[in-house]
């Protein structure tokens, strides 16, 4: 049995949050803002919306284009570093329970920005040894809840917002998933932590920003080429290059040392900001619903985050 890659979805809250909201509140500029992160604007989700809504929300999305029903769905995964609760429930049992899908096995993963990688090799291996046959895996963060706002050097970052998709069994090798990588490193934890829980300072995220940015550059890239080199393929064999959405600077410096055309790159932190666990299936979507991305091309999908966790997946996208 194989697992395919089935549909996508996303969606993301109304409000918009540009540049000049940092400008009226902080000492820094539009300039410094676009020239550092490449970054306009983001989304930012009502005071009343939580980050299961949000899931919801592109769950509902890739079901309805996976074509299946969700009473099919026997595996629900939430990454998220952002959940409703803070160790329980975990989102996905939320997710699943406003989605009305009842009696599936449902959990969250932590793993920062890489959530959405490592929910891909779980759903893969779980259909691939026969346990599960549709699996929904979403990552969904409303970041905006643990940014500090006081903090100039990280807050224009980040921004809310969630992608789903529809991982399902299939006899067909030719529309299977190639391979999807994952590793972790706790010793370099410090580079970017939530030091504790409740109220105050702790819950909000800290970041070593520019030791982060080149450890992030570094090994984005080298995953990339041990994933490509394991498949036996090139450059040439991948439609769509999509990173984790961090930061323009990062994702030029790997695309170019990867030597990825323009036409491969995909962008979205422009709009979206950094929306961790949720960037990379934001971005999907985005290419599929402006016609970039078709049924059969191969994606490459690369990540990394807190933790230290990173990771890679070689992907055809099976979609109808
Ligand atoms: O998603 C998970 C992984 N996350 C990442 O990969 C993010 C990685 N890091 C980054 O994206 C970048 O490090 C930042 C965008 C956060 C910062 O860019 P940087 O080029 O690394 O800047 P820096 O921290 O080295 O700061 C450069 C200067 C400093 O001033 P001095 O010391 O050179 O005088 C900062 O104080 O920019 C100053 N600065 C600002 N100036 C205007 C810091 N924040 C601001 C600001 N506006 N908001």
């Amino acid at each position: 049995m194989f697992a395919s890659f089935r549909s996508i979805g996303a969606y993301v809250p109304s409000d918009i949050r540009t540049n000049q909201w940092f400008i009226d509140r902080m000492e820094t500029t539009d300039e410094w803002i676009v020239k550092r992160t490449g970054i306009n604007e983001r989304r930012i989700a009502s005071d009343i919306q939580t980050t299961s809504d949000l899931g919801v929300e592109a769950s509902k999305i890739a079901i309805e284009r996976s074509g299946i029903d969700k009473n099919e769905i026997d595996l629900v995964l939430c990454a998220t570093i952002s959940p409703d609760y803070m160790c329980m429930p975990s989102t996905a049992c939320i997710i699943a329970d406003k989605l009305e899908i009842n009696d599936v096995m449902a959990f969250d993963i932590s793993a920062a920005c890489t959530g959405f990688i490592y929910a891909l090799s779980i759903a893969k291996a779980f259909i691939e040894s026969g346990m599960k046959k549709n699996v929904l895996i979403v990552g969904a963060e409303k970041l905006s809840s643990i940014v500090d706002y006081t903090d100039r050097t990280t807050c224009m970052l980040f921004g809310d917002g969630a992608g789903a998709a529809i991982i399902s069994a299939t006899t067909n090798k030719d529309e299977a998933i190639i391979d999807v990588r994952c590793s972790a490193d706790g010793s370099q934890k410090d580079l970017l932590l939530t030091p504790g829980v409740g109220s105050g300072e702790k819950q909000f995220m800290q970041m070593k920003g520019n030791e982060t940015f080149k450890v992030a550059v570094r090994t984005l890239t080298s995953d990339v080429v041990k994933i490509l080199e394991n498949n036996q393929m090139t450059n040439d064999d991948i439609d769509l290059f999509i990173p984790h959405q961090a930061n323009y600077r990062i994702i030029k410096a790997v695309g170019d040392a990867l030597d990825f055309k323009d036409e491969q790159k995909v962008l979205t932190v422009d709009k979206y900001g950094n929306t961790s666990s949720a960037s990379i299936p934001m971005a999907i979507n985005d290419c599929y619903e402006s016609g970039r991305l078709k049924s059969g091309d191969t994606i490459l999908l690369d990540a990394f985050g807190g933790g230290l966790t990173w990771g890679s997946a070689l992907v055809k996208f099976a979609s109808k």
